[in-house]
């Protein structure tokens, strides 16, 4: 067992990441939980019976818990307002720190904490767990082969009504900052292109049972020309969309279609004359990388990897910032109610 783990936030997300962990045998192996912390202490020891977690610490103070259990691993999975101050602490205290997204509640965060797991020569990773599915990898496979022909766009729809209660419901920007960085992450990923600029509109639609933000429609400036638009709203009750968004991509020989599911229909243009040319369906190959398929198991594997390698991981703070941009980009559009330069 090489490394030492404090988990820091013990509600739902919790659960999931002790899931991955205990059923990851590359995390079992490798990861031992020897401190729990949450503000609500009764939540944390909730989490330690029902996970089976015995003899470790459990406390509301995290300095306290890093230094008392040596730990040299820092799981941040707190409510978005509370991460910077969680993961500045865990890099003050030595460990390499993997937090739940959103990266940081403000982009002038997010590069605080990145200067800070520099000065620390730590690692600082974001689980953007929903690019590592096989759908994601798939497509970014299928573009980077070029059956396509050069990338031309990527449109794609969300729209689901889901009633979380909780901080969600409460909260500024909720679709684009708790949900929208996971379809922006995907299509920066899978296009493999940099977001330069964004106009979007913002708005909580009638009957909204969000504070804010629940709604959004957004057209993002990638770079070599390639548009990226998105469509989305967290109280569109009656149709739902896949959690991974309905994808449209174009290239310069055809279209890729992509229920967010298991449903793929790809065809290239084989006509050569007619009004509308003639097309035929290619093979949309399956992912290459089973290993990077498992959602938050994939993304704390190659966290450790990092560590172990000194590799830097797919979704370090300095690559993740980039996701983080779009998101602020879009936000701060639609609050100036123009088009925004996009800077990470
Ligand atoms: N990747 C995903 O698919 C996914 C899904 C759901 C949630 N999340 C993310 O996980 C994070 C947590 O979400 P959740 O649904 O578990 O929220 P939650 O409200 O259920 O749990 C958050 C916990 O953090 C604790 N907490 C808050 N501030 C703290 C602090 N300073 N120190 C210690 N504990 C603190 C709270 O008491 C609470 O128990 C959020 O960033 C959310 O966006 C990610």
């Amino acid at each position: 067992m090489g490394h030492r783990a404090v988990l820091c936030g013990c509600g739902a997300m919790a659960k999931g990441w002790l899931r991955a962990l205990t059923r990851s045998n590359i995390l079992r192996e490798n990861v031992e939980i020897v401190g729990l912390v949450d503000l609500d202490k009764t939540s944390a020891e909730a989490l330690a019976t029902e996970f089976g977690l015995r003899g470790i610490l459990i406390g509301t103070d995290l300095p306290t818990v890093l230094r008392d259990s040596g730990a040299n691993l820092l799981f941040d999975i707190v409510v978005p307002p509370a991460r910077h101050g969680v993961v500045a602490t865990g890099l003050a205290y030595g460990c390499h720190v993997l937090s739940e997204k959103p990266m940081a509640a403000t982009l002038d965060e997010a590069r605080d904490l990145r200067r800070l797991a520099a000065e620390a020569k730590r690692v600082h990773a974001i689980v953007q767990n929903r690019r590592f599915i096989s759908g994601v990898r798939r497509i970014r496979h299928i573009i980077q082969s070029g059956d396509l022909g050069e990338l031309t766009a990527l449109h794609c729809d969300f729209f689901l009504g889901p009633h979380f209660g909780g901080f969600r419901e409460q909260m500024d920007n909720v679709l684009l900052l708790d949900m929208a960085i996971h379809t922006f992450d995907a299509a920066r990923f899978m296009s493999g292109k940099e977001p330069l600029a964004v106009y979007c509109h913002e708005y909580n639609p009638q009957g909204s049972w969000y504070r804010h933000g629940a709604a959004a429609n957004a057209i993002f400036e990638f770079s070599d020309n390639v548009a990226f638009t998105y469509r989305g709203s967290w109280c569109a009750q009656g149709a739902n969309t896949s959690w991974e968004s309905a994808w449209r991509i174009t290239g310069s020989k055809g279209t890729l279609l992509w229920d967010g599911g298991e449903g793929f229909e790809a065809n290239v243009v084989t006509g050569r004359e007619g009004f509308m040319r003639a097309v035929e369906p290619i093979a949309v190959p399956d992912a290459v990388d089973d290993a990077c398929t498992n959602g938050h198991a994939s993304a704390i594997e190659r966290f450790i990897d990092a560590i172990d390698t000194g590799n830097v991981p797919e979704t370090d703070g300095s690559d993740n910032i980039k996701s983080l941009a779009m998101v602020f980009g879009a936000i701060d559009s639609a609050r100036v109610g123009k088009r925004v330069s996009i800077s990470a």
